[in-house]
């Protein structure tokens, strides 16, 4: 049996990770699998009662005793500076050295995109984001602060072994899922550090004759993403460029709503989290967008071996949209979060 730890965290954290698991409740049912599931208190109200972000000792059972962890959402403007967050989320991250954060943005509905004459087969895209190194190190620090004379610096952190792990990864991915192409994004011509990630990008990508591989600086991918999104399959690239692009491919299939992630290092546990933050101006108001950590809770299912729930649980978000209940976030919808989740619990219950 597989084992899920549970952190739904702070904002509209818990209301989207409720919905997930009423949808894996269903799953359960009709599939006859079973999750053993451990819920966790850390996020910013037992930072505030403790003044714990997340023990050391959890981080390491996280590490070796689970197969997934589920996250809602981190962010509390009761902290301001987002420690609890950094601790929690970037901690799992770097600490468990889930190199591999990968984001899809797939297109359910034609209505979805904001981009004129697109089509559902124009947006498929896989984003493999470095997720352990780049400028989320830390690495730097701020001197004189405060005065005329402050300097503040972040290094860039980019090793031979962290740029050729997720290229790999990139490669492996699609030629084992029909992928026929691989891009990758940088910024070589200004930053010269960044000719690392070109050459790794052709030694690597010399392995496998049978994928295309193309690169773009990030200002020009940023720009092609928008204007022929369909000339892409599969995005590699940094920790910050790979931020920022899968924001924006998000926005193209219809919005943080819908966005699901999952950080890995394949052969240790996952970690699985809707890519949008935790929305505090619409916490408890049964508002928010419950799609993103059900298609994350989908990804899960998929990684722990249960395929055939994870295509269920897809196809019932996709028809929730197509029957037009939605939230108010995609399409006009006129649905509660829980209706939203009720409807696609049942629809992988019956169908
Ligand atoms: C994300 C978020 C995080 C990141 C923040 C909350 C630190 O934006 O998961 O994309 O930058 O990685
Ligand atoms: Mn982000």
């Amino acid at each position: 049996m597989s084992k899920l730890a549970v952190i739904a965290g702070d904002g509209i954290g818990p209301e989207v990770v409720a919905e997930a698991l009423k949808v894996l409740d269903a799953v359960e049912s009709r599939f006859r699998s079973r999750v053993e599931i451990e819920r966790l208190p850390y996020g910013a109200e037992h930072y505030l009662a403790t003044g714990v972000t997340l023990p050391p000792a959890e981080m390491q059972r996280l590490g070796r005793d689970f197969d997934s962890i589920f996250v809602g959402a981190l962010g509390d403007p009761r902290v301001p500076g987002n420690e609890h967050a950094r601790d929690i989320l970037l901690g799992m991250r770097f600490q468990l050295d889930l190199y591999v954060n990968e984001r899809p943005a797939r297109l359910f509905d034609e209505r979805l995109t904001p981009l004129k004459g697109k089509r559902v087969e124009d947006l498929d895209l896989m984003i493999f984001r470095e997720n352990t190194e780049g400028l989320y190190v830390s690495i730097g620090g701020i001197f004189k602060q405060g005065t005329p004379d402050e300097i503040a610096i972040a290094e860039e952190l980019n090793t031979r072994r962290g740029v050729e792990r997720i290229i790999r990864h990139a490669f492996e991915w699609a030629r084992a899922n029909g992928r026929t192409r691989v891009t990758m994004a940088d910024k070589a011509n200004a930053i010269a550090a960044h000719s690392l990630w070109r050459r790794v990008f052709e030694e690597v990508g010399g392995e496998y004759p049978d994928i295309r591989r193309d690169t773009r600086y990030i200002d020009a991918m940023a720009m092609d993403l928008v204007r022929t999104p369909e000339s892409f399959q599969v995005i590699v690239t940094g920790n910050l460029f790979g931020d920022i692009l899968s924001d924006l491919a998000s926005i193209l299939v219809g919005g943080l709503g819908l966005a699901p992630s999952a950080n890995r290092h394949p052969g240790r546990v996952a970690m699985f989290e809707p890519v949008h933050g935790s929305a505090p101006p619409m916490a408890g108001k049964d508002v928010a967008n419950p799609m993103a950590a059900i298609l994350t809770l989908g990804m899960m299912l998929e990684t722990v071996g249960s395929a055939d729930a994870a295509r269920a649980v897809d196809r019932a978000v996709r028809d929730a949209i197509a029957a037009g209940i939605t939230t108010s976030d995609i399409l006009g919808g006129k649905h509660g979060t829980r209706a939203v989740g009720d409807w696609i619990a049942e629809r992988v219950r019956s169908v």
